[in-house]
């Protein structure tokens, strides 16, 4: 129904309440709508922000829990992704995604700051490359790229593939992308559906230079100046 009179309300009060229950109608018909039933917000399209499993936040696996995580004998593969990284520079990855039989894929990553005052902040900013979107999370200090509709369609009969160019920020500490990917099988529902997840982290590459020339002529690693800690923050 073409309800063009909703956009102008002066109007539409004005026409009397036929007209109002006419425009309201499809809108309550939504709103009442079987779980299920087709809806105009299609997960398929891109998933809920906030599901890469990083920072305390759930998975993909929060709704497609039909098979345990990362136990569908497939994998995330990430190609490219760079060990250390410069401030300002962009570097260019791939995110594959490996599941005997996939009939439909989907993926969710975020790049955050490890440590400090910033942990878990964005560090940098995505540009997505075919079939995936960069979204903005709930909270604003994260920014989201994952797949778009026309990325769910495997390339290959057991894999999907999305190229991702990341531009790192202009300083920091350790940052830590974190993935989850659903390996799905093409039914239009959450269930059936595989979750793989994948953390990869990336040093500042000027601490890495720091680090190699304290390293003593003979070859040997200096002694270490730090005991081995654990994580202060939860990835
Ligand atoms: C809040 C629940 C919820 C979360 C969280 C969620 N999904 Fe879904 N997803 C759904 C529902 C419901 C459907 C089925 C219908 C649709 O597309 O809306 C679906 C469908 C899909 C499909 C198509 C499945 C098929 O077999 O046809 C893919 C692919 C997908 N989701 C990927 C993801 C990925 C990737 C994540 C995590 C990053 C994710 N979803 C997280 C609810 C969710």
């Amino acid at each position: 129904m073409n309800c063009a009179t909703c956009a102008r309300p002066g109007r539409l009060w004005r026409s009397g309440p036929g007209l109002l229950a006419a425009c309201l109608l499809p809108v309550l018909a939504l709103a009442t709508q079987a779980p299920g039933a087709t809806s105009p917000v299609r997960h398929r399209a891109g998933p809920p922000p906030g599901h890469t499993g990083g920072f305390g936040e759930p998975t993909c696996h929060a709704c497609h829990w039909d098979n345990a995580a990362d136990a569908g004998g497939g994998a995330i593969a990430v190609h490219d992704f760079p060990p250390a990284w410069s401030p300002g520079r962009t570097y260019t990855f791939d995110v594959v995604l490996r599941h005997a039989g996939v009939g439909r894929t989907g993926f969710q990553a975020a790049a955050r700051f490890a440590y400090g005052s910033d942990a878990g902040r964005d560090a940098g900013r995505f540009r997505a490359g075919a079939g995936a979107a960069v979204v903005s999370g709930l909270n604003a200090h994260v920014t989201y790229v994952q797949h778009a509709e026309e990325g769910t369609l495997p390339q290959w009969p057991d894999s999907a593939r999305w190229r991702i160019t990341w531009t790192a920020p202009d300083r920091g500490g350790r940052i830590v992308l974190h993935i989850a990917a659903n390996a799905a099988n093409n039914d239009d529902s959450p269930l059936g559906d595989f979750v793989y997840t994948a953390t990869r982290t990336t040093e500042p590459a000027e601490k890495i230079a720091v680090r190699e020339s304290s390293r003593p002529p003979t070859g040997r690693p200096a002694p270490s100046t730090r005991a081995p800690g654990r994580p202060r923050h939860r990835l």
